[in-house]
């Protein structure tokens, strides 16, 4: 579905800097491939890049060297806490399926999505968007609600490769259930960024490392993880503390 070919992944300079200047890279030297099916959990402590490189995947930021060559018939689906912004807090979530129909060109839209106001309600209605609650604007909605209905409208586009960063920073208990159970019957790939090891667990199947610039297999079970998270906290805690006395 996707080859990433030795290439590293950051961010261009800012507009203003001198010419010549170069791009921050934050990971480098990748190559891995992404096969249909597979469920792909990215681990790393804060800063190390994770998010970097799910930008990069979605195609929201261009590689800083090397390539990503894309398969034919990758549909992507992007999901990041910025895509909250996405909602426009005046409008109902009927209103954005419908947008979100309208903006679609139809030779992408799913088939065999009904496409009418009374299947996109019925849709809604399987991410417990029933009743009132279909009529009511997003800006009165929770944090989880919003990300309940970004994910809604990811799903209805029926990707076959589904990125997700931290997706249930803002879910209660009862939606990260729902969403472990939809990704479990979903049967593309997925990329899962998260800090919760249950959903970790529940969706992925193999896990990669980013860390100190690099990235590569995690080979451990989560619980190792933990393990490693609290020793990589301690590393940097003495990395800053060494800086501290030589300055
Ligand atoms: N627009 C940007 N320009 C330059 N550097 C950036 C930019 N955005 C992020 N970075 C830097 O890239 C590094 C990796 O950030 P990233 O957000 O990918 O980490 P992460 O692993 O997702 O962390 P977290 O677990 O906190 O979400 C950080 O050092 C961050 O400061
Ligand atoms: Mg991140």
């Amino acid at each position: 579905m996707l080859t990433i070919s030795d290439a590293s992944f950051g961010y261009p300079p800012a507009q203003d800097a001198p010419a010549g200047t170069p791009p921050t890279v934050i990971v480098q030297n990748v190559n891995r491939s992404v096969l249909a099916g597979q469920r792909i959990g990215i681990l790393g402590a804060n800063g190390q890049g994770k998010s970097t490189l799910v930008k990069t995947v979605a195609g929201a930021l261009q590689a800083t060297s090397g390539e990503l060559i894309t398969g034919k018939g990758l549909n992507i689906g992007y999901f990041s806490q910025q895509e909250l912004d996405v909602l426009r807090p005046a409008d109902n979530p009927l209103e954005h399926m419908i947008r979100l129909v309208r903006d679609t060109p139809a030779a992408v839209r799913p088939s065999g999505m009904d496409c009418r106001e009374q299947g996109l309600r019925n849709f809604l209605g399987t991410f417990n968007f029933s009743g009132d609650m279909v009529k009511q604007s997003v800006g009165s909605m929770s944090g989880g609600e919003k990300a309940r209905l970004v994910l809604c409208m990811i799903v209805w586009l029926r990707p076959n490769l589904l990125l997700l960063d931290e997706p249930t920073n803002h879910l209660d208990l009862a939606t990260r259930e729902a969403l472990s159970v939809a990704l479990n019957e979903f049967e593309g790939s997925v990329m899962l960024v998260s800090h919760d090891r249950a959903l970790l667990r529940s969706v992925c199947d193999e896990f990669w490392l980013v860390s100190r610039g690099g990235l590569k297999d995690f080979d451990g079970d989560l619980d190792d993880y933990q393990v490693y998270l609290l020793e990589e906290a301690k590393r940097q805690r003495d990395v800053a503390s060494s800086a501290r006395k030589a300055a």
